[in-house]
C-alpha cells in the first residue's frame, strides 16, 4: 500500500542564514500510536519533539496545521513522574503546560498530546492513552560533530545553534601567552597541548649546576593569556663572605669568576713573611655554596730570646697577632725611671731571623754639669747616685764679710739641670752706687756685670699693631707701660695698657689686634667658593673666588675681598645655566622638553615625535650640553612615500601631492582614453602606512562592438592599413549590415566607401556608437600610415 506522506518542513527564519538549526517535520498521514510515532521519528529524524520550553511549545502551535486527533509529544509517564522520554529527565513543574483539569484521572493515559490550534486550551497538554492514533512531530538536530571546532560545545537553539568555547579558547584558536625565555644560566622545556605557548602549555625551568632557582619552577599558560607566575631566575650559589682579617698576618687573594664569594670563587691564603698556616693554600666555593675548607689564621714561625728587664726601668711588649710572647713582629718599648735615661733606642722588634732589631738598652743616671764654687765662697756637695748626678745637692757659704746674693743650695734635676744659678758673694762696701736706686724685690743680679738691674718683662710685639711704651727703667722693664695701636683693618681687643711689675710679669693680658670680619659668604647654587683667610675666616684680607659647575656661566665677578671696612668688594656672582638655541617642533611633528635649569638651557632634554603618516629622519632625542649646544639636530618629519604610480596603458593619471610626489596624502585619479573603459577604482590615496588605498585601474578597450560586428577581416599587401588594404565587414546575428561589405584603401589615402553600420534587425535605430568607435580609429591609423609610406604617390 502506498502511503501518501505529506511533510511540511519548516525552519524558523534566521537572519544569519540559519540553514543549521533545529528543524521540525510532522506527519498526519497516517496518525500513529505513540510508540509507532516515536519509532518513525527515530528512524527518519533525530527524535520526537520533546517540548523543552514555552518558546518551543508556542512555536509548534504557530507552525503546525490543525489535526483532528492533535499531536503526540515526547513526554511520558515513568513511575509517578512525567519525564522527557528522550533523556528520562523529569519535567519540572513549571515547565508543564497542562490544559485545565488535566492530567485527568483516566487510567493508562501515560502519553501526552498537545492541542495544536484547539479553540479551548490552545497549545496545552493532555495525558492520553498511548494506543490512540495522533499526528507525529519530529525534530532534527542541527548540531553535528563538525558544527564547532574541538574545544567548543555546540548548543542547540530554536532555528539556530551556537558554539560555546571551552575556557582558554577563543574561536578556533586557543589563547596565547607571551613566549618564555631561558633564564640566564638556566633552561626550560615546555609541554604544549594546544600549540606553542597556548592555553594549558606548561613549562618547567632548570638551572645549571651551582645555580639556584628563585621563583616557581613550573609555569602554566592561563585562560587569561598570562602565565600563572613570573618566570623564575637562576641565582648563583653564594658562600659566606670571607673576612680578610681572619687570616691574621697574611692576605687573601680571591678570584670571583661569577660573582663575589659565589660558586667557583677561589681564595688563596698567603701569610706574611715569618708566618705560616696549617690549612690548604687555596679554597673554593663549591656548587652547594660551601667553602671546600675553612680559613686558618697565619701563625708565627720564629721567636726571639726573652727580654731582660732593666733594674731602673720598665719594658712593655706588644705581640702583634701572635699568641706567643717575643715572637716574630713583637715590639718592646723600654722606659727608664725618673732621673735615668736609655742608652740606646727605646724600641726593639723581633725580626724574622729570630733576632731583636737592636741590642736591648739599659738605663743610666742623668748627669748635671760640673760645678765650681764662685769667688769668696766654699761649696759642699752630697752625691747619692754619682758626682753631679740626678739627686746631687750642693750648698755654698760666703767668706766672712761677704753677703750671699741668691740661693745657698742647688739640686741636680732629673732633666740634668741645676735647680738654681750660682750665687754671688758681695762685699758690703763695693758698688754702693750701683744699688742705691735698686730695690731687691724688683731686681736681679746680672751674673756678667755683677750690677743690679731692674727686672725685665718678656718683650711684647703685638701682631698687626704697633706699641707705644714709656720705659722709666729700660725697655720692657719694671715700670714700663705699653699701649697698642692696631694696623688698618684690625681692631684692638684687650686692656688699654699693661704694666711691667716688680716680678717681671705684665700686669694684664697683652693687647691683641683682631682683623675686622666681613659677613659670612656661601656659594651660589651650582657654584663653589674657595677662600684664603690670612687673618681668620671671612675677615679683613680674606679673598674668595667663585667658580661655576660645568654647564653654568658666571654672571658677575669671580673674586671678592674683605676690605678694611669689613665689607666685601663685590657680590657673590650667580651661576646661570648655559643656554642652547631655541628649538621648535618639526613641521608635521611635535616636541616635548624637560627643562631642569630653564627653557632650552644646559640639562634640557627634548624629544620629537612625528604625526601619523610621517617618518622621522634623524634622532628623536636631543640634549642641551654643557657647551650650550644641542647634542643632536632636530629631526625632520618626512611624509611616508608610496610606490611610484604610472598611468595604465590608454589611461592618464592626475595627482595632488600635498606632502611630495607619491607621498602620504597624495591623491591620484585615473582616467581612460575615449573608447576605453575603466576596470577598477578611479581614485587612490597614499595612506599613512605608505601604501595605496587602491590599485591603478586598467583601461580596457570597449569590446562591445563585437556584439554587433563579428568579423573584420583585413588584408594588407604593402603595409597595415595602407594603399590597397582590404577590409571585410560582417554584422553579428540579429544585426543587419547597412553599406558596402568591403572597404579598400585607395591611393589618395581614403577608404573607397563610407563605413558600413550594423543595425538591430528588430529595431529602427542604428547601433552607431560601437561601430563608429572602431572605424574611426582605423581611419586615423591609416591616414598616418599612408603619409609616411614612401611609395604612396606611386600606384603599383
Ligand atoms: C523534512 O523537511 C525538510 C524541509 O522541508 C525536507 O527537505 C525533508 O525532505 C523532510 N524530510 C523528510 C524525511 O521528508
Ligand atoms: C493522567 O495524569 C494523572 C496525574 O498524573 C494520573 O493520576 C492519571 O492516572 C493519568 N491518567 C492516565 C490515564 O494515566
Ligand atoms: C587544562 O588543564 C587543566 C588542569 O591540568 C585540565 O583540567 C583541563 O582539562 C585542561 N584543559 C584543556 C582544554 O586542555
Ligand atoms: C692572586 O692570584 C693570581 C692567580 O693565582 C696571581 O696571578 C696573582 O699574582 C695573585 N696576587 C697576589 C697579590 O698574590
Ligand atoms: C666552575 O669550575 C669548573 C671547574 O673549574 C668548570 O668546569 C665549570 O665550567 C665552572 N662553572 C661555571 C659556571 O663557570
Ligand atoms: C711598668 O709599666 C707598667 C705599665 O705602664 C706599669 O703597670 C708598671 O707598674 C711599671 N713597672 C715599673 C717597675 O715601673
Ligand atoms: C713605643 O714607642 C714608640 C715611640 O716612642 C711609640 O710610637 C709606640 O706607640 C710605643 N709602643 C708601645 C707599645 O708603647
Ligand atoms: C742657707 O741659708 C738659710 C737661710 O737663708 C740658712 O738657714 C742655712 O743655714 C744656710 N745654709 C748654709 C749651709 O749656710
Ligand atoms: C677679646 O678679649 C676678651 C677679654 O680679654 C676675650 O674674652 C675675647 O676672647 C677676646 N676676643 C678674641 C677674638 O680674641
Ligand atoms: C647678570 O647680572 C646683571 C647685574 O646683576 C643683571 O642685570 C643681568 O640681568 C644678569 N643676567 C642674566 C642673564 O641674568
Ligand atoms: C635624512 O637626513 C640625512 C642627513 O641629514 C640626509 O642625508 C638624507 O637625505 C635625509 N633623508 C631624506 C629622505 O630626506
Ligand atoms: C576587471 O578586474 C577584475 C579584478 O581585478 C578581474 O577579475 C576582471 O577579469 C577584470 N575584467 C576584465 C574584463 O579584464
Amino acid at each position: 500500500m502506498l502511503l501518501i506522506v505529506a511533510f511540511i518542513a519548516f525552519v524558523q527564519g534566521s537572519s544569519e542564514g540559519g540553514a543549521q538549526a533545529w528543524t521540525y517535520n510532522h506527519s498526519t498521514t497516517p496518525n500513529r500510536r505513540w510508540l509507532e510515532a516515536r519509532e518513525w521519528c527515530l528512524k527518519h529524524f533525530t527524535d520526537m519533539v520533546p517540548i523543552r520550553s514555552r518558546e518551543e511549545n508556542d512555536f509548534m502551535n504557530t507552525v503546525l496545521p490543525f489535526n483532528r486527533g492533535y499531536y503526540w509529544i515526547g513526554i511520558g509517564k515513568e513511575g509517578e513522574k512525567w519525564v522527557w522520554k528522550e533523556t528520562h529527565e523529569r519535567v519540572p513543574k513549571d515547565a508543564q503546560n497542562w490544559a485545565s483539569e488535566e492530567p485527568d484521572n483516566i487510567e493508562a493515559q501515560d502519553c501526552v498530546e498537545i492541542y495544536i490550534k484547539r479553540e479551548k486550551d490552545t497549545a496545552k497538554w493532555n495525558n492520553e492513552s498511548c494506543k490512540k492514533k495522533k499526528g507525529t512531530i519530529c525534530y532534527t538536530d542541527s548540531c553535528t560533530k563538525d558544527s564547532c571546532s574541538t574545544n567548543a560545545d555546540c548548543v542547540e537553539t530554536i532555528g539556530n545553534y551556537a558554539c560555546r568555547c571551552h575556557p582558554g579558547f577563543l574561536g578556533p584558536r586557543s589563547i596565547a601567552c607571551p613566549p618564555l625565555l631561558d633564564p640566564e644560566r638556566g633552561s626550560h622545556n615546555c609541554f604544549h597541548p594546544h600549540g606553542s605557548n597556548r592555553f594549558n602549555s606548561s613549562c618547567r625551568f632548570h638551572c645549571e649546576l651551582g645555580f639556584q632557582l628563585v621563583g616557581v619552577s613550573r609555569l602554566r599558560c592561563q585562560a587569561s593569556g598570562r602565565w600563572n607566575h613570573p618566570a623564575p631566575l637562576c641565582r648563583v650559589e653564594r658562600c659566606p663572605v670571607l673576612n680578610p682579617t681572619s687570616v691574621g698576618a697574611g692576605s687573601l687573594n680571591c678570584s670571583h669568576p661569577i660573582a663575589p664569594y659565589s660558586y667557583n670563587s677561589t681564595c688563596g691564603v698567603r701569610c706574611d713573611e715569618g708566618y705560616e698556616h696549617s690549612g690548604p693554600d687555596q679554597i673554593r666555593c663549591d656548587l652547594i655554596g660551601q667553602w671546600t675548607a675553612s680559613v686558618h689564621a697565619c701563625t708565627s714561625k720564629v721567636t726571639c730570646s726573652p727580654i731582660s728587664f732593666p733594674a731602673t726601668g720598665n719594658v712593655t711588649c706588644v705581640n702583634l697577632d701572635a699568641p706567643e710572647p717575643f715572637s716574630f713582629g713583637s715590639r718592646c718599648n723600654f722606659t727608664c725611671q725618673e732621673g735615668y735615661h736609655l742608652t740606646r733606642e727605646d724600641t726593639v722588634t723581633c725580626l724574622a731571623s729570630g733576632q731583636w732589631s737592636n741590642p736591648t738598652p739599659t738605663c743610666a743616671v742623668v748627669q748635671c754639669s760640673s760645678l765650681k764654687a764662685p769667688p769668696h765662697a766654699s761649696m759642699q756637695c752630697h752625691d747619692p747616685l754619682g758626682k753631679y748626678s740626678y739627686g746631687s745637692i750642693c750648698t755654698w757659704q760666703c767668706e766672712e764679710g761677704f753677703d750671699l746674693i741668691g740661693t745657698n743650695v742647688t739640686t741636680c734635676s732629673s732633666q740634668g739641670n741645676w735647680s738654681c744659678a750660682l750665687p754671688v758673694c758681695l762685699g758690703m762696701a763695693t758698688d754702693d752706687e750701683a744699688c742705691c736706686h735698686c730695690s731687691f724685690n724688683s731686681a736681679v743680679l746680672s751674673p756678667v756685670s755683677g750690677f743690679l738691674q731692674a727686672k725685665r718683662c718678656d718683650p711684647i710685639d703685638p701682631p698687626h699693631g704697633s706699641l707705644n711704651c714709656s720705659d722709666p727703667n729700660g725697655s720692657f722693664s719694671f715700670g714700663s707701660v705699653c699701649t697698642a695701636a692696631c694696623d688698618e683693618g684690625f681692631l684692638p681687643n684687650g686692656t688699654a695698657g699693661p704694666e711691667c711689675t716688680s716680678l717681671g710679669t705684665w700686669s694684664a693680658d697683652l693687647p691683641h689686634c683682631l682683623a675686622k670680619t666681613c659677613p659670612t659668604l656661601s656659594s651660589s647654587s651650582h657654584g663653589s667658593l674657595g677662600c684664603s683667610d690670612p687673618h681668620g675666616e671671612f675677615s679683613f684680607g680674606s679673598r674668595c673666588t667663585s667658580a661655576c659647575e660645568e654647564g653654568f656661566l658666571m654672571n658677575g665677578t669671580a673674586d671678592t675681598e674683605c676690605t678694611s671696612l669689613g665689607t666685601w668688594s663685590a657680590h657673590i656672582p650667580h651661576c646661570l645655566a648655559k643656554r642652547c638655541p631655541a628649538v621648535s617642533s618639526p613641521s608635521h611633528g611635535s616636541l616635548g622638553c624637560s627643562d631642569p635649569h630653564g627653557e632650552f638651557s644646559f640639562g634640557s632634554r627634548c624629544t620629537s615625535a612625528c604625526e601619523e603618516g610621517f617618518l622621522m629622519n634623524g634622532t628623536a632625542d636631543t640634549e642641551c650640553t654643557s657647551l650650550g649646544t644641542w647634542s643632536a639636530d632636530l629631526p625632520h618629519c618626512l611624509a611616508k612615500t608610496c610606490p611610484t604610480l604610472s598611468p595604465s596603458s590608454h589611461g592618464s593619471l592626475g595627482c595632488s601631492d600635498p606632502h611630495g610626489e607619491f607621498s602620504f596624502g597624495s591623491r591620484c585619479t585615473s582616467a581612460c582614453e575615449e573608447g576605453f573603459l575603466m576596470n577598477g577604482t578611479a581614485d587612490t590615496e597614499c595612506t599613512s602606512l605608505g601604501t595605496w588605498s587602491a590599485h591603478i585601474p586598467h583601461c580596457l578597450v570597449q569590446l562591445w562592438f563585437t556584439v554587433h560586428v563579428s568579423l573584420i577581416n583585413c588584408s594588407h599587401p604593402y603595409a597595415s592599413f595602407s594603399y590597397d588594404s582590404h577590409c571585410d565587414f560582417e554584422c553579428n546575428e540579429g544585426f543587419r549590415r547597412r553599406g558596402t561589405p568591403t572597404l579598400t584603401c585607395n591611393n589618395s589615402g581614403h577608404w573607397s566607401q563610407d563605413l558600413p553600420t550594423c543595425q538591430r534587425e528588430s529595431s529602427q535605430y542604428l547601433q552607431l556608437p560601437f561601430v563608429m568607435l572602431v572605424f574611426k580609429r582605423l581611419i586615423q591609423c591609416q591616414s598616418l600610415q599612408f603619409l609616411s609610406f614612401p611609395h604612396a604617390s606611386c600606384p603599383v
